[in-house]
């Protein structure tokens, strides 16, 4: 159960209710004040630890002094990686084969938040802080009708025509408490799967990413001169203990983002296509995530017979658009998962990764459940292989072929 820290502030004014999800940051802080006086609505603020930096400051007590008539903090960081983040290691899941989806894939916890608390409250609307170009409004909006078709959505920056100079007057004007940050050129977005960067430089998709543009990663050309090898160990396909030590799903990753980072793995540069037609370039950093997915397709690869491996692959495909395209509650992703799972019963033991200046290869495996056979794959002594039955299977195997070819002489 998510752990929650909840202030009231005054009692409802008997208006209608909205619950905003709520960062701290100027566009929601400035929406408290927004929402009520355009729409005549109580906000309820709800912040949602995904795993995120923290504020410097205590956010909900600002949104309370700020005009919400209710504040909560609710921390989901172990549903997410339990219910989302595995499932999406489990589909190694990188949305045009590069991109962990870590934002992607926050959205959906977020939306069940805000729902459920909007069930809780008796709230008819919610409002989130998404902007009309991006993929996320689409998560949101659709996540939400999919979750309760009644709720209606309101979302700010859609609407308001402010920058961010005209927020800032707004904030002043009518005595909304903000931390007003050095401006950053970069719009950024950041949970324990990974962060995105897009904006700013990066618009320029042909000038390598600026220095400033990372942020969790060490640059590999200054990372350590020797490599850092971890071991991780796999159940099911879940990864549950980090250099022999048993850990749980949230303290796993952080971990791992560290040591993989201070090598620089996880740095990605990416034009991406947006569901709403636009390609954009990105930049994210995911070092767990990266090797993580990476010790994933290791362990399958010993433990998983191909046509499985095979089959599965169109799987992950779909499983990433479903995710990238906010179909998360949709009728398809819950199947998909099934059969996953299904394929995971064996996806036990132990990976060894190496990581090196920005780079992350799987150098070891082991598993009780193994495919590997050394003694039908050896050319050493000790070989288990019938090699007589080599010249019947080819026989067979190429008989179709031989028959066409004799068959189409004829033309
Ligand atoms: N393009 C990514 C996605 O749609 C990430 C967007 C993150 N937002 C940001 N402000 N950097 O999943």
């Amino acid at each position: 159960m998510a752990c929650k820290k909840k202030c009231e502030s005054k009692e409802g004014s008997g208006r209608d209710k909205i619950v905003l999800a709520y960062s701290g940051g100027l566009d929601t802080s400035v929406a408290i004040h927004w929402l009520q006086d355009k729409y005549n609505l109580d906000v309820i603020a709800v912040a949602i630890n995904v795993g995120q930096p923290p504020s410097s400051d205590d956010i909900v007590a600002r949104a309370l002094r700020n005009g919400a008539i209710k504040a909560e903090f609710v921390d989901v960081k172990d549903e997410y990686v339990e219910d989302y983040v595995w499932p999406a290691l489990k589909a190694n899941a990188e949305y045009q084969n590069i991109y962990p989806l870590s934002t992607a894939i926050a959205r959906p916890v977020i939306v069940k938040a805000l729902v459920d608390v909007a069930k809780k409250e008796g709230a008819k609307y919610i409002a989130h802080g998404c902007t009309a170009k991006g993929n996320d409004q689409v998560r949101f909006d659709v996540g939400i009708v999919s979750l309760d078709p009644e709720l209606k959505i309101i979302a700010p920056m859609r609407e308001w025509v402010m920058t961010r100079e005209e927020e800032i007057d707004y904030a002043q004007k009518n005595g909304i408490e903000i931390i007003v940050k050095k401006e950053s050129p970069y719009s950024r977005d950041e949970n324990l799967w990974g962060a995105s960067c897009e904006c700013g430089l990066l618009e320029d998709a042909w000038q390598e990413p600026p220095a400033g543009v990372w942020e969790h990663t060490v640059d590999p050309e200054k990372a350590p001169d020797k490599p850092t090898y971890v071991e991780i160990e796999f159940k099911e396909g879940i990864p549950v203990a980090l250099d022999g030590k048993k850990m749980k799903g949230v303290d796993l990753i952080e971990k791992l983002d560290e040591i993989a980072g201070a090598n620089g793995v996880g740095r990605i540069d990416h034009v991406e296509d947006r569901l709403v037609g636009i390609k954009s370039r990105e930049t994210y950093e995911c070092p767990a995530a990266v090797t993580l997915i990476a010790a994933h397709r290791g362990m399958e690869a010993l433990t998983l017979p191909r046509d499985v491996i095979e089959y599965k692959r169109g799987l992950e495909h779909k499983f990433c658009e479903i995710v990238y395209d906010g179909l998360w509650f949709g009728g398809l992703r819950k199947p998909i998962n099934a059969f996953i799972d299904e394929t995971q019963k064996y996806v036990t033991g132990t990976i060894r990764v190496k990581l090196y200046k920005g780079s992350c290869t799987v150098v070891g495996r082991k598993s009780k459940y193994s495919l590997y056979d050394t003694g039908l794959a050896t050319y050493a002594k000790g070989d288990k292989f019938d090699h007589t039955s080599a010249v019947g299977f080819i026989y067979c195997w190429g008989l179709p072929g031989q028959t066409a070819a004799r068959a189409h002489k004829k033309k």
